[in-house]
């Protein structure tokens, strides 16, 4: 059972959306929170909630992208707030674009906002984490992640995602035999900043920030629809899930019947492939 009273936790794209509601909730259950992100001014608006509200943050400016960010960021935390034994990898960005009208500069975003964000913030944090046997380290992929034909144009991103889970699965093994906790955030939706705000997240080398919201096919859930709640309510969820070291946290249980019809069956029948080629050779 791992409590969040007394801890210090980081989050970054804590500025917004999930990681705001994260960073709220951690406050409120009594982790000093260090609220991370791109956008300082909507971090520090955060940090200043919680302190308004009677509880300890800092804000500060970090690229996930960048390693050297990432390292700078950490040492502001741990000098203002000391060893940190919560990672909330939560920053990330999308696009809805076939791959081939997609910038090779907004495709190397994508995948390094979401995929390197996580690592990037693994490789600073998890270390300390298993040098102490103690702290949780949690990661927010996607329903694209776990179901890349689910969205329809998400091709970096649907990999990116999995990539995440995959990382985040796999890790929880080695992570046990430290001590330490994983668990893995597949959201879907919530309600956040990122349909208006996506192309102001982006860094100056990958073209700079941009202007306007994501543009979102009409059709653009390949099966059955999303019910979109409260970064509050799923930030509860999330820390539930830490406490009791979950794996994985998905915020809509409708994505069962998603999830069988919509890859489950893909694998299935993958696998019916590989046993008709197995007879052909062996006839
Ligand atoms: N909202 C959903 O339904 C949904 C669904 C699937 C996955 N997600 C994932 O949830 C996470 C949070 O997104 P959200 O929906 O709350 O959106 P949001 O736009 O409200 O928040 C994203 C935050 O990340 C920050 N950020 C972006 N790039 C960054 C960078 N390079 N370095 C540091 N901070 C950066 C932004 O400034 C922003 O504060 C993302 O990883 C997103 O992919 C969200």
């Amino acid at each position: 059972m791992t409590d969040i009273n007394g801890r210090t936790a980081v989050v970054t794209g804590g500025g917004s959306g999930i990681g705001r509601g994260l960073a709220l909730e951690l406050a409120a259950q009594g982790a000093a929170v260090a609220v991370a992100d791109i956008i300082l001014d909507n971090a520090q608006k955060v940090a200043d909630e919680i302190e308004e509200a009677g509880g300890r943050a800092i804000a500060v400016h970090c690229d996930v992208c960048d390693r050297d960010s990432v390292l700078a960021m950490k040492k502001q935390v741990v000098d203002a707030l000391g060893r940190v034994s919560l990672l909330f990898a939560n920053a990330g960005a999308t696009s809805f674009e076939r791959i081939t009208d997609m910038s090779e500069n907004d495709i190397d975003w994508i995948i390094q906002v979401n995929l390197m964000g996580v690592t990037n913030c693994l490789l600073a944090f998890y270390p300390d984490m298993v040098a102490a046997r103690d702290g949780h380290i949690f990661a927010t992929a996607s329903t694209a992640g776990l179901m890349p034909t689910f969205v329809p144009y998400h091709a970096p991103y649907s990999a990116a995602k999995m990539g995440i889970i995959g990382m985040l699965l796999n890790l929880r093994e080695e992570a046990a035999e430290a001590g330490v906790g994983c668990t893995v955030l597949c959201p879907g939706g919530v309600q956040s900043g990122m349909k208006d705000n996506n192309a102001k997240y982006r860094p100056e080398r990958f073209g700079g920030p941009g202007e306007g919201g994501i543009k979102v096919p009409d059709n653009w859930v390949a099966h059955g629809d999303l019910v979109f709640r409260p970064a509050e309510e799923v930030a509860r969820l999330c820390l539930q899930a830490v406490r009791n070291n979950r794996p994985m946290v998905i915020t809509d249980g409708n994505m069962r019947k998603t999830f069988e019809e919509g890859y489950l069956k893909i694998v299935m029948g993958a696998f019916d492939d590989v046993d008709a080629f197995d007879r052909s050779v062996e006839g």
